[in-house]
């Protein structure tokens, strides 16, 4: 194991380090999370966490999977908190490596009050959250001078898999000009049926931006009376972002990826009225 460089922590046998490994990109880990890989004896990762990430763990580190597979049911929460204080109590080097930000929608909360309730010395190392690094990778702003001054982060998945009841959508819409929903796509439908009732008008500007920032990552814009149909026509797959809110038409002329690719941009983006129903 190389020495920590100066500035940064040591990892110490006993701890647990909670780490964000961002949405996918491995160029968006940060120094830490990558210090962090190169120290583990043993990283428990998520099934959000990409294998380019993994790839940069040291050598003799144990990689040790607790996600879901296959859409079978992974390990409950209590069994990775016990995992992790059983790893740590053996004189482990543990990462727990999760995907975007672990203290955004990613239960890491409840694994570090678990730790705490065990006396396990534990170092929280924030990652890049997939709702501003992967709209990033989309060309799509959270907030522009021109269009909005705040923005909202939700989950679509509440407790036990449906749509969180405890959302107040007419308060959100009414407050909020951009929208950052996480875990839509399951319920994109009760999702934009829930937006609409609470008065977001049908051609309100929505992007659906999957494996952002991976090799596979798709972008469909649509508005919020076509998201649905877009969505399922391009044939969408979780894991995937949606972007509601005027900040989305910034993408004609923020599309960095496409630019690189070759596509052209626009250079009046808000100016264009209408919506657009462009897969790209
Ligand atoms: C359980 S939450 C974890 C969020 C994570 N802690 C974060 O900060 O990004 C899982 C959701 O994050 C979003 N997500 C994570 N990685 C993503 C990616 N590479 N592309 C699109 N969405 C992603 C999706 O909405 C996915 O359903």
């Amino acid at each position: 194991m190389l020495p920590a460089p100066p500035g940064l922590p040591e990892f110490l046998p006993g701890w647990v380090w909670l780490v964000g490994a961002g949405p996918g990109d491995p160029a968006l880990l940060t120094v830490g999370a990558l210090h962090a890989l190169q120290q583990a004896d043993l990283v428990i990762y998520d099934a959000l966490v990409s294998a380019a990430v993994l790839a940069l763990a040291r050598g003799g580190a144990i990689l040790e999977y607790a996600g879901k597979r296959g859409g079978k049911p992974g390990p409950k929460q209590p069994d990775i908190s016990r995992r992790l204080i059983q790893a740590a109590r053996r004189e482990m080097r543990v990462l727990r490596l999760k995907g975007g930000d672990p203290f955004v929608f990613g239960r890491g909360a409840e694994e570090a009050l678990a730790l705490a309730g065990a006396n396990i010395p534990f170092r929280v190392v924030p990652g890049v959250t997939a709702g501003i690094g992967g709209l990033a990778y989309a060309g799509i702003p959270l907030t522009a001078r021109d269009t909005n001054s705040s923005v909202t982060f939700l989950t679509g998945h509440g407790v036990g898999g449906a749509v969180p009841d405890g959302i107040d959508w007419a308060a959100v819409v009414r407050a909020s000009p951009m929208l950052v929903i996480y875990m839509a796509l399951k319920h994109l439908p009760e999702i934009v049926a829930r937006l609409t009732g609470a008065g977001l008008a049908g051609a309100t500007p929505v992007a659906v931006v999957a494996s952002a920032t991976l090799p596979a990552m798709e972008v469909r814009v649509a508005t919020l009376a076509t998201v649905v149909a877009a969505a399922a026509a391009a044939g969408l797959e979780p894991p995937a972002i949606l972007a509601v809110g005027e900040p989305v038409r910034l993408r004609a002329g923020l599309d960095w990826l496409g630019a690189i690719a070759g596509r052209a941009l626009e250079t009046d983006p808000l100016g264009a009225r209408g919506a657009r129903d462009t897969g790209s």
